[in-house]
């Protein structure tokens, strides 16, 4: 059914219960088709692994792992489940997500909602889809800021033989402190730790699987720097530019700008496009950049690459443009 049809129906709810409905549909038609198999003529290899094509469904829209293969019918070379943590969680009370169709944004303070990683882990091992998967993961709400290695430690442990690359969020704007991960010595300490277990997982489960670590895009150019020096002392194998911004420059006066939380779609283009930039700078190739923040058509998916990103994720262009996206920026990036 063209999306132009279904899309007023999703916008007279509530973004959360049309987000829900969707995950639903996506899920049921996932469990009545076969195995989605893609062309893999136009494939590129990023950190290692070969993705069939560069665009890439990012974090947040499947954090459990419940429309695996209805999601892959779409036609993306990856999809990325999560944020996941350890222990299930419900997140913050409702609502929580907004949607500005004035400024074609998405405001939302999810926390992290989910199911926990082993209901996770039970769905993706259900799941028909043998395409790229990344698992992204975080920290429990409750976990002191002080543990947060822990969280991350644990999670990767359990995520560890069913990803193709591991995201770790330390960019969420929702939970409490997360993004001060960022900060050089924190992140030090973190990266540490990881790429110590990532070496210890990779000898116990005879493959190495990359890390990417996912970075805000509200970091001046003295923080992403840093941030740049980290990942390449630490062998980080990609950065994914950007999640959601805290930034209300661009909305200002429209519905629902006043509303807390991480504002994304159109509204974060310039931002996380900057960031892309700057990294790609910094970085000189050492390590890939995976691109998200505001893809709405073949334009914005091409101008990702441009900024010098391998991969290009969707999120907020899939609420407004619907399925129908990701065949567009398919074929502009191709
Ligand atoms: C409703 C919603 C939930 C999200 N949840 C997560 C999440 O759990 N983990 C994460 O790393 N990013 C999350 N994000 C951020 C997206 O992955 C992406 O980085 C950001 O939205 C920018 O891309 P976009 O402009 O195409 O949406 C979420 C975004 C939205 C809109």
């Amino acid at each position: 059914m063209p999306y132009d049809l279904v899309r007023p129906l999703l916008f007279s709810l509530d973004a959360e219960t049309a987000h829900e409905f969707a995950l639903c549909a996506l899920a049921a038609s996932g469990r009545v088709l076969p195995a989605k198999r893609l062309d893999a003529a136009a494939a590129v290899e990023v950190m290692g692994i070969s993705f069939p094509n560069r665009i890439g469904l990012a974090a947040g829209l499947d954090k459990n792992g419940e429309a695996i293969d209805g999601l892959a019918w779409l036609g993306f070379g990856f999809l990325e489940l999560g944020t996941v943590t350890p222990r299930p969680q419900p997140g913050n009370p409702r609502p929580r997500m907004f949607r500005l169709p004035e400024v074609k944004g998405i405001i939302n303070r999810m926390g992290f909602n989910n199911h926990g990683v082993d209901a996770l882990i039970a769905n993706v091992s259900a799941a028909k889809y043998k395409g790229v998967l990344g698992i992204n993961i975080g920290k429990n709400f409750d976990t002191p800021i002080e543990r947060a290695a822990d969280d991350y430690l644990a999670a990767l442990d359990k995520v560890y033989p069913f990803a193709h690359y591991v995201t770790i969020n330390i960019s969420s704007p929702n939970t409490k402190n997360l993004r001060q991960l960022q900060d050089a010595s924190e992140l030090d300490d973190l990266l540490t730790r990881l790429k110590a277990a990532q070496t210890r997982l990779a000898d116990v489960h005879g493959r190495y699987v990359p890390l990417a670590l996912k970075i805000a895009p509200d970091l001046d150019d003295e923080q992403l720097g840093a941030i740049a020096d980290a990942l390449r002392r630490h062998r980080i194998d990609g950065v994914i530019a950007t999640n959601t911004t805290l930034a209300r420059d661009k909305i200002e006066g429209v519905r629902f700008s006043e509303q807390t939380g991480g504002l994304s779609g159109a509204p974060l283009f310039e931002a996380s496009t900057a960031i892309v930039g700057k990294l790609s700078q910094a970085l000189a190739g050492e390590l890939p950049i995976i691109a998200a923040g505001g893809v709405f058509d073949a334009r914005t998916a091409r101008a990702k690459l441009d900024a010098g990103a391998s991969l290009v994720q969707l999120l907020s262009g899939l609420v407004y443009r619907g399925p129908g996206l990701v065949r567009e920026c398919v074929q502009a990036t191709l």
